[in-house]
């Protein structure tokens, strides 16, 4: 058998009422469609290495991208667009439909790319629908082996508790397929059928292709592709139904739909952990998309999210309240309640509460970042302990420094941004302030509330700004007590002590 698949994505969502074409609208963190084309993808290569077996390799060579026709038209370049930014898509072949004329018409401006020398022209034809997000490759599987079994035309059908909407399959008292009834054109007693069409179907290429020439469009000037099962069972052409929960079959027309589909595939990106050895405290409460992968006896705390390229070691804790993105996270780390984007982390590291690692904060292992503390594009050395209300931005910062509360390396003049380096072991006090370009020593101290304008020299201790009493009050402010306060001296309700008065 060669298999190619068709995914239909070329028409208007007026029902979605958005600006942004169907398609590209996310679950699970990706463009809908992008998860058809994956898992059509795998079912093609499943069905290739098992024909390429029993013909004894042939055709390994062969380039399977245009084996995958993704059929486009509203608003394609925007769905090409938000597809390049998504990782390991297959290779595919676009085909172009111009006027929106209905499903079988979507088929039909796939055929021109398929029937294309020099490759051997599929003699099966795989149809999905853009818009029906959650299929899985072993149901498509299944679709395939069973047109393999049968020959004619294999469906994928769906239970729906209610199907509106969807279109009906219709059985005769025997229980064969007789054909799919969209709503608009189904009697009463039809719509009370809840097996519907999911859009899944499989072909023979040669009948397909002369049968959809004879199709007569509806009232609505549509082709439907629906129409050749019913073709197919007045001919005589066996038809065959997988049927498959609507956990795998639901499709998205509308945006109540798009978060049906994103409550499916998060359960089962979330029961995927679980079965492989990660603790999720609250699925209910917790979101990760469909890139994301976790190692073993890790525990993921309540209302935590998970997104894109995230890759997660063993034995660590996420949560509770965190959001991770695009990051590397080693093993053995903790992340409370923060906010990572894409950061890296070594072994045993541990950040928050309440901090924010931005693009290319790298943290060694055993560093300790937060509360409230921010790293942007810098290298926070192995067991430097930064917990306190502070910023580091284009710096580097190496082993075993210890940063103090409210350091800030202020990595911006105005224009540019500059770089600040710090050694290992060195001791920045309280509320130091690094201003950059500067180099701060191996070993080198800082006292509380330096603002440090030159290098500090290996070793060095630098201190400086010392605040200055340069005045005294002369009168209690009146706004700052409360009535019932019994007023101290002036100095004390300014937070002066008295011993510090004139020092
Ligand atoms: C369709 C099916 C219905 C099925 C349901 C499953 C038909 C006639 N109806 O209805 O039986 O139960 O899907 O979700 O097939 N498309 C094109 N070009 C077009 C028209 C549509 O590429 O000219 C694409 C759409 O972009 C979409 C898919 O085909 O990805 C299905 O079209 P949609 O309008 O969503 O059909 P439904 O009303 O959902
Ligand atoms: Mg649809």
């Amino acid at each position: 058998m060669v298999a190619a698949a068709v995914i239909l994505a070329a028409g208007k969502s007026t029902r979605m009422r958005s600006r942004v074409p169907k398609p590209a609208h996310l679950v699970a963190g990706r463009p809908m469609v992008a998860h058809v084309l994956a898992v059509a993808a795998t079912a093609l290569r499943a069905t290739h290495r098992s024909s390429s077996r029993a013909e004894r390799g042939t055709g390994d060579a062969e380039d399977h991208s245009s084996r995958l026709v993704l059929v486009l038209g509203h608003e394609s370049a925007r769905v090409l667009d938000t597809l390049r930014s998504v990782p390991n898509l297959p290779a595919f072949t676009v085909a172009e439909q111009r006027a929106q004329r209905g499903t079988a018409d979507a088929v039909m401006a796939a055929l021109p790319l398929l029937a294309q020398p020099p490759q051997t022209a599929p003699d099966t034809i795989l149809v999905l629908y853009g818009d029906t997000p959650l299929v899985r490759p072993e149901t498509l599987a299944a679709v395939l082996g069973a047109h393999e079994a049968s020959g004619g035309v294999a469906l994928l059908t769906g239970e729906a508790a209610d199907p509106t909407g969807y279109g009906r399959i219709t059985r005769d008292t025997e229980g064969r397929v007789t054909g799919i009834v969209e709503e608009r054109h189904a009697t009463a007693e039809q719509r009370r059928i809840n097996e519907v069409n999911s859009g899944v179907y499989c072909f023979d290429a040669a009948w397909l292709w002369t049968r959809l020439e004879t199709l007569q469009p509806h009232d609505n000037g549509e082709l439907y592709l629906t129409d050749l099962v019913d073709l197919a069972v007045q001919e005589g052409v066996p038809v065959t139904a997988q049927r498959a929960p609507l956990s795998e079959t639901a499709g998205v027309n509308d945006r109540i739909q798009l978060a049906e589909a994103e409550a499916h595939l998060r359960r089962r990106i979330l029961e995927r952990l679980m079965l492989d050895g990660v603790t999720v405290v609250d699925p209910a409460s917790t979101f990760i998309e469909a890139g994301v992968t976790i190692g073993m006896d890790t525990v993921i705390h309540p209302f935590t999210t998970l997104r894109g390229q995230t890759t997660i070691g063993e034995r660590c804790e996420i949560g509770p309240h965190s959001v991770v993105r695009d990051s590397v996270i080693g093993d053995e780390c903790v992340i409370l309640g923060s906010w990572l984007e894409e950061a890296t982390l070594a072994t045993n590291v541990r950040v928050g509460p309440m901090s924010h690692l931005r693009p290319g904060a790298r943290l060694e292992t055993h560093a300790h970042v937060g509360n409230y503390a921010e790293v942007k594009n810098s290298t926070v050395g192995a067991h430097v302990q930064m917990h306190h209300f502070s910023y580091a931005g284009d710096a580097t910062i190496g082993e075993r420094t210890n940063i103090g509360a409210g350091t800030i390396t202020c990595n911006f003049d105005g224009v540019r941004k500059h770089h600040t380096e710090i050694g290992e072991r060195v001791f920045l006090g309280s509320d130091s302030l690094l201003i950059a370009p500067v180099t701060i020593g191996d070993g080198a101290r800082t006292g509380a509330g330096a603002v440090v304008r030159r290098d500090v020299p290996p070793g060095g201790v630098a201190v400086g700004m010392p605040a200055r009493v340069i005045r005294h009050v002369t009168s209690e402010p009146e706004s700052h007590s409360p009535p019932d306060a019994t007023p101290g001296s002036p100095a004390e309700n300014l937070g002066v002590k008295e011993n510090e008065r004139n020092g």
